[in-house]
């Protein structure tokens, strides 16, 4: 099911001309058609369909078990709601790694759902040859470094990247390396904020930060850790502007109570019939 997205005003272009006045680039993840309709009312610049909803969403442990269907759905979910902002939506696990011909496929079926873009993680030699091809066959392409949730195996755990001066400038040329290939942007994870500074400085393409500090050219959040929707646990570097866990489960017991107590539905929440079908109702007796 592919839905027909009108050209969205937020572009790879916004971006590079945010990074180039210094002006910050906002990302929240969402994975529903609201969320993503109020983020974009909000002035958000962009949102990604994050395969973090695998955890926040689906409840899985970890982004691994995402598949393409997932994402098609919650991409085209998103796309729906977003008519300004730019979506970017991310390759699931598995998805862009066994051809670069099955790669490019599957981005190009986000693109289909409506995404403006795709996230996909890594700067290995295949990956930098799965950016080309996508950029060269129209799909724009946002990279992922430092700490890469889909090689969390590899890594042994949630661990902050880059923490050498050597690791740093490992991480730049991984990202210099998806800049050349024609990557528009690139997020990095969970790396200090001087290394994510030095990072920035040295690249032409705009960093998007998550647990990568201040200097970054934008920030991007789980938007169930902003809202307070996900309690499992709380990321050092996310932050708490709403508490939608309280509201829900307070809005639920009120409603348990009112169903229990007969205050729900009351006259204003109801259907009657009118006079005669009621009396006729009443003959049948
Ligand atoms: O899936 C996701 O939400 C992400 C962010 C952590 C950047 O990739």
């Amino acid at each position: 099911m592919s839905v027909e997205v009108k050209f969205r005003p937020i572009t790879v272009d916004t971006f590079a001309k945010k990074k180039q006045n210094n002006e910050k680039i906002t990302m929240l993840t969402a994975y529903d058609c609201s969320t993503a309709k109020y983020f974009d009312e909000a002035g958000i610049d962009s949102i990604l369909v994050g395969d973090s909803v695998g955890m926040v969403v689906l409840g899985y442990e970890s982004t691994t078990l995402v598949n393409m269907n997932d994402m098609k759905v919650f991409t085209a979910a998103v796309s729906r709601g977003a008519k300004r902002c730019l979506v970017v939506a991310d390759m699931p696990f598995m998805s862009y790694h066994t051809t670069v011909a099955e790669a490019v496929k599957n981005a190009g079926e986000l693109i289909k759902e409506g995404a403006s873009a795709v996230k996909l993680e890594g700067a290995n030699d295949y990956i930098i040859d799965v950016v080309k091809r996508c950029v060269e066959s129209g799909i724009p392409v946002v990279g992922h470094l430092g700490f890469t949730p889909q090689y969390l195996n590899v890594l042994g755990g949630y661990k902050v990247q880059g923490k050498t001066a050597d690791k740093t400038l490992f991480i730049l040329n991984q990202a210099k390396k998806l800049e050349e290939a024609g990557a528009f942007a690139v997020v990095l994870e969970m790396v200090p904020e001087e290394s994510a500074k030095y990072i920035t400085e040295n690249l032409n393409i705009p960093t998007i930060g998550i647990g990568a500090g201040r200097y970054t050219n934008g920030q991007v959040l789980v938007a169930d850790d902003i809202l307070g929707k996900f309690s499992d646990f709380k990321p050092k570097f996310a932050r708490r502007y709403a508490d939608l866990k309280s509201v829900i489960k307070n809005a639920c017991e009120s409603y348990i109570n009112d169903v229990k107590s007969g205050k729900f539905p009351d006259e204003s929440e109801i259907f009657h019939l009118d006079e005669q079908a009621s009396a006729e109702l009443k003959e049948q007796k």
